[in-house]
């Protein structure tokens, strides 16, 4: 564990939906938990953390996947879960290991603020009550949403890497718009940021469609108007290239982590 594995972690024990001592943790270097030993339950190996958990989150890079589940493999309680926190492996690769029950969660970097948009998806030997309990866990990070195993990939770019894309969006109209003002970059993040926090939750609060937003802000022949004709031009093209290119990406990712199986 360290960056996903850490958050996780902390959320499920700050949360208190698990106490701190309920939750066992392992890394391939020890001495990199080693300090957490007053909160949790350090295991010295992973094969150690199986023979103790109900719930196993396997919090590792793609190309590692494979090794965790073999030394989980011959440790595992009988009716354990095992819980991939990566969305590229596929049940049907993971089942060549440990023929269990296994699902996946995919949360999102706004579980910082406990509004994550976290993707859960489940092999056919996850019964309901395994889902109810994944499910209430994931919970404690924000919304959690089902979707199938095919659907993961496009499902992670809508909450996985969207912030990212939110970022980098903003971030070049906040760059360009610096170009025509003496404004402060500080305040126009500010106002940028706000206003993108503030127009989420009138959707969200108003029931409101994006067109909707753009109609009460865009007159006819009016300034808005103007704005929103280049975007409607120009970002349908590039749009379309991020997730053409995303999805790409990730289905090499799979095929390559896959190859190792
Ligand atoms: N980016 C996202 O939005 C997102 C969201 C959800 C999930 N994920 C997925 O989360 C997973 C973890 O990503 P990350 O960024 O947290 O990776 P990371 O920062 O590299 O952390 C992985 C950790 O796993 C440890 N590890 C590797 N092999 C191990 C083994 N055999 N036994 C025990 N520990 C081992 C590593 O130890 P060392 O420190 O010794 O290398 C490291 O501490 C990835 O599969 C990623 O796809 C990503």
């Amino acid at each position: 564990m360290e960056v996903w594995g850490k958050m996780i972690l902390e959320k499920f024990a700050e949360s208190g939906i698990i106490k701190y001592k309920e939750l066992f943790i392992s890394n391939r270097h020890i001495e990199k938990i080693h300090h957490l030993t007053t909160l949790y339950n350090v295991c010295k190996t992973n094969g150690e953390l199986a023979k103790k958990a109900d719930i196993i989150f396997i919090c590792v890079r793609p190309a590692d996947i494979k090794f965790v589940l073999e030394e989980i493999k011959p440790n595992m309680k009988d009716d354990a879960l095992v819980v991939s926190l990566n969305g590229s492996i596929s049940f049907e690769h993971i089942e060549k290991i440990v023929d269990c029950k296994i699902a996946k969660a995919i949360p999102s970097v706004t579980a910082e603020v406990n509004q994550s948009q976290t993707l859960v998806c489940f092999n056919h030997r996850v019964a309901d009550y395994d889902k109810k309990e994944l499910n209430s866990i994931l919970k404690c990070m924000g919304n959690v949403i089902e979707l199938p195993e095919n659907e993961m990939g496009m499902g992670s770019e809508l909450v996985s890497c969207m912030p990212g894309f939110i970022a980098s969006i903003f971030s070049v109209l906040c760059h360009e718009a610096k170009k025509h003002t003496l404004i402060s970059e500080q305040q126009v993040v500010q106002m940028v940021l706000n206003t993108l926090c503030a127009t989420g939750n009138l959707m969200l609060e108003k029931d409101m469609t994006f067109d909707e937003v753009v109609s009460r802000v865009a007159t006819k022949g009016g300034i808005t108007e103007e704005g929103v004709k280049i975007v409607n031009e120009e970002f349908p093209a590039i749009a379309d290239t991020i997730f053409l290119r995303t999805l790409e990406k990730r289905r090499l990712t799979a095929q390559k982590a896959e190859e190792l199986f």
